[in-house]
C-alpha cells in the first residue's frame, strides 16, 4: 500500500491517478471535499501533525512525502514511517534545495524542500527524492490571467531562461520512484528537456492557441507590485525577484535529461505542455 500526501494538490491528484491500480491510501485534511475515485482510500489527517497520520501508515510500505503538505513535519513523519514498519520514502522536492535557505522562495510559502529532501535522504528506509525545476504549470499561475483577457503579457526579465517541466513527466517519475528499485537512493533532478526563456515560452503558448502572443518586460519592482497586490507574499515577491536578477547570465537549471532516461522516450516539451493546456488558457 502507497500512502500519498499532498494528494488533493495539482501534483498528488495526478499521481494518485496513475497508481490508482496499485492500491493507494490519500491522505488530507478534507476528505468531504477530496473527490477522489471509489478505488481511492482516503484518510482524515494532518501531515502537519504527524500523530495525527498513524491509522494512515499502518500496514503502509511506502510513503510519498510531499514538501509542502509536510512542511516543517518532515523528519517526525518520515521517523513515524519507520515505527510503523514503512519500507520506501519518496520525497518531492525542488531542484533549488542546495541553495541557501533564504534565496528559495517557495519556502516563504511554508515549502519545505530541503527537508523533506533530507528527511527521505537520512531516514534508514530505500528513499528516493526528486528535485524537478521549475513546473511548466507556473506559466498558467503567472500569465494565464493575462492571456485569456488578451494578447499582452507583461512580465519581468524577457530574457531569463529556465526548463520547465511537465507535471506528467514529473508525475512519471515520482510513480516510478514509487514502485519499482532503479532509482533508490537517489536525488534525480529533473527537468524539462530545453532551456527557455520567459518570452520564448509566452510566444510558445501562443502558438499552441493559435494567437500573436506579446510578452512585454516590466521593470521589477512594478512586476512586485502586481504580485503582492494579487496577494503574493512580500518575502516570497523579494526572494521570487532576486532569483530572476541572480540568474540572468546563464539558466540557474540548464536541462538534465533525467526524465528522458529514466522514461526510456523524449522528455515532453514546453510547446507540447502549452497544446495540453489550451483549455486553461481559453477566454
Ligand atoms: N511550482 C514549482 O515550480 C515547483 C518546483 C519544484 C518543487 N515544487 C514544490 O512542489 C510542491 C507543490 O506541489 P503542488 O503544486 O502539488 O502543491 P499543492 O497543489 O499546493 O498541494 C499541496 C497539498 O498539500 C496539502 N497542504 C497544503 N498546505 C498545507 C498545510 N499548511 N498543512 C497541511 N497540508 C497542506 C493540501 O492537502 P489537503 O488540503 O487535502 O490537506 C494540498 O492539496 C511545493 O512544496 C513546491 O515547493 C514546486
Amino acid at each position: 500500500m502507497i500512502v500519498l500526501t499532498g494528494a488533493t494538490g495539482l501534483v498528488g491528484r495526478l499521481l494518485t491517478t496513475e497508481l490508482e491500480t496499485d492500491g493507494v491510501r490519500v491522505v488530507t485534511r478534507s476528505p468531504l471535499d477530496a473527490g477522489f475515485a471509489s478505488g481511492v482510500e482516503v484518510v482524515e489527517a494532518d501531515p502537519q501533525r504527524p500523530e495525527s497520520l498513524r491509522g494512515a501508515l499502518r500496514g503502509a510500505d511506502t510513503l510519498f512525502l510531499h514538501s509542502r503538505a509536510v512542511g516543517d513535519a518532515a523528519y517526525e513523519v518520515v521517523a513515524l514511517a519507520r515505527e510503523l514498519g514503512v519500507r520506501r520514502v519518496v520525497a518531492l522536492a525542488a531542484a533549488n534545495v542546495d541553495d541557501d535557505l533564504a534565496a528559495q522562495p517557495s519556502r516563504f510559502r511554508g515549502d519545505r524542500n530541503k527537508e523533506a529532501d533530507d528527511a527521505a535522504a537520512t531516514s534508514g528506509l530505500e528513499w528516493v527524492s526528486v528535485r524537478p525545476s521549475s513546473f511548466a504549470l507556473n506559466a498558467l499561475t503567472a500569465w494565464g490571467a493575462q492571456i485569456r483577457a488578451g494578447d499582452d503579457v507583461r512580465y519581468v526579465h524577457a530574457g531569463f531562461e529556465e526548463s520547465p517541466i511537465h507535471e506528467r513527466d514529473l508525475v512519471e517519475v515520482l510513480a516510478r520512484a514509487l514502485r519499482d528499485d532503479d532509482l533508490l537512493g537517489r536525488r534525480v533532478d529533473l527537468t524539462g528537456p530545453e532551456s527557455l526563456s520567459h518570452a520564448e515560452m509566452v510566444r510558445q503558448i501562443g502558438v499552441a492557441l493559435g494567437r500573436p502572443l506579446r510578452f512585454h518586460e516590466v521593470p521589477p519592482d512594478a512586476a512586485a507590485r502586481g504580485m503582492l497586490a494579487g496577494g503574493l507574499p512580500e518575502p516570497f515577491v523579494a526572494a521570487m525577484m532576486a532569483r530572476y536578477a541572480a540568474n540572468l547570465a546563464q539558466p540557474q537549471f540548464p536541462p538534465t535529461a533525467e526524465a528522458e532516461k529514466i522514461l526510456g522516450r523524449p522528455a515532453r516539451t514546453f510547446g507540447g505542455w502549452a497544446a495540453d493546456h489550451v483549455g486553461d488558457f481559453a477566454v
